[in-house]
């Protein structure tokens, strides 16, 4: 009976928990660029809390990456040196002041694009999903001008680029996007996987649309690499719900977390689509791979990176393979769109929906009230039976 009503009065404060979190920050979102080379430049995003500052660097210098810093103070600021940073040995050439208020960070690298040939591979879930094709390497792109796709209303800038070198004309009217996108207060995208956001996170959405594959059954994969903490690397957890409010028939966010919380996580569905109107029948399926200590000269190096971290060798890999030979697929209108959350703290969590809470609570409201009226009846019933004792 205990633990009946321990379940209700979870299940009741379930529904506003999502919001408890809510915490607005002061978000800005800005480019840095060298003096001298105008074309070389950092998207700056700085979230100034009461007693705390994130800062995320995104950069396309290299391969595309990300810096997640956290301190514990409203105060902390972001210093570059493009001279050294645009050298041979950037180490030291970003830091966050003063170096005392970190309390957490780490980076994210996107090292290459995998294309396969799944026409021979009818086990949608065989690693790798058939014969790759020559990855392109992510450090061999060149990006669009930033300033040009900044938005301070929506807080989001986009990444847009296409191999330096494309034989084949893969890319001419194509392109591979990485859009990032802030938040000043929490809620969540109007397109499906529709991630919780809150001030703490920034979105990625990966956006692969016009490159003609070199398959007609090609599938795309992404390899990411980061810092591991100390001899690990962090670890991924899958979480299942019984709701799919959000995401149509996807049951499960993937999170990987650095260390023990309040630490910093990555967050997603395992969904991407293949149609800009993300819904059932354009959803495919998002495989991770488990992640795996790498050495830094395997990866395409990403200058930021060492600027911050110094010389380092605790890298950690993973892939993540859009689509399977069955089912939609990038082929239908060449285009390919995964998104996620980067953010430091306690990852936001889904509310249970609703509906669900309704069909919950009238599934163990009907039986919580029998045993109710049976838990009366016998108190009752013993209380009588106590006041006809003394008689007999
Ligand atoms: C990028 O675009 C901005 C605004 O559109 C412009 O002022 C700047 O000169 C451009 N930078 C380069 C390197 O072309
Ligand atoms: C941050 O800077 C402001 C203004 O310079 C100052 O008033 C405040 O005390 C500083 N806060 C901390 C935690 O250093
Ligand atoms: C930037 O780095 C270079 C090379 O290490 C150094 O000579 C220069 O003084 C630095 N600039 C600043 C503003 O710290
Ligand atoms: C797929 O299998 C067929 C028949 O086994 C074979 O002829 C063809 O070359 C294979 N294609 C690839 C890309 O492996
Ligand atoms: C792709 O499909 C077309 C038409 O169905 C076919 O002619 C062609 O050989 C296929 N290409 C490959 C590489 O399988
Ligand atoms: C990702 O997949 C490619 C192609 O199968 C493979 O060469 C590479 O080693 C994988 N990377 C990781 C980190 O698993």
């Amino acid at each position: 009976m205990r633990s009946l009503v321990l379940l209700l009065s979870l299940l009741l404060t379930a529904a506003p928990f999502g919001l408890l979190g809510e915490e607005t920050r002061q978000v800005s979102l800005k480019v840095i660029s060298d003096w001298l080379d105008p074309s070389q430049n950092l998207l700056h995003i700085q979230a100034v809390g009461a007693t705390s500052t994130l800062h995320y660097v995104w950069s396309g210098l290299g391969p595309p990456a990300v810096l997640l810093v956290a301190t514990n103070t409203p105060n902390s600021t972001l210093s570059v040196n493009w001279s050294l940073l645009i050298s041979s040995e950037p180490d030291g050439a970003l830091m966050v002041l003063p170096k005392e208020s970190i309390q957490f960070s780490s980076a994210l690298v996107f090292t290459r694009l995998f294309e396969f040939d799944s026409t021979n591979t009818s086990d949608a879930a065989a690693k790798p999903p058939g014969k790759s094709y020559p990855p392109y390497s992510l450090a061999d792109f060149s990006w669009d001008n930033i300033t040009d796709s900044l938005d301070p209303a929506s807080l989001s800038a986009t990444f847009r680029g296409h191999p330096i070198h494309d034989p084949t004309g893969a890319f001419a009217s194509g392109s591979l996007a990485f859009r990032v996108q802030a938040f000043s207060r929490s809620g969540r995208p109007a397109q499906p996987p529709r991630l919780l956001h809150t001030a703490d996170t920034c979105q990625l959405e990966v956006d692969l649309v016009g490159v003609s594959p070199r398959g007609n059954r090609s599938l795309f994969g992404l390899e990411v690499a980061t810092l591991g903490h100390g001899p690990d690397c962090p670890s991924v957890r899958e979480q299942r719900s019984i709701d799919d409010e959000y995401a149509p028939a996807v049951f499960q966010l993937d999170q990987l977390l650095w260390g023990s919380l309040p630490s910093g996580f990555m967050q997603w569905r395992p969904v991407a689509f293949s149609q800009k109107q993300g819904g059932r029948e354009s959803a495919m399926p998002c495989q991770a791979s488990p992640l795996y200590r790498t050495l830094a000269y395997l990866l395409p190096q990403s200058p930021i990176v060492r600027a911050f971290f110094g010389s380092q060798n605790n890298f950690c890999a993973f892939n993540l393979t859009f689509g399977a030979s069955t089912g939609p697929g990038y082929w239908d209108q060449h285009y390919l769109s995964w998104s996620m959350l980067l953010g430091v703290g306690t990852p936001p969590v889904d509310a249970l929906s609703s509906l669900v809470l309704g069909i919950v609570a009238v599934a163990l409201g009907a039986p919580a009230l029998m045993l109710l009226a049976g838990g009366v009846f016998l108190l009752l019933g013993r209380k009588w039976y106590s006041e006809y004792q003394p008689i007999n």
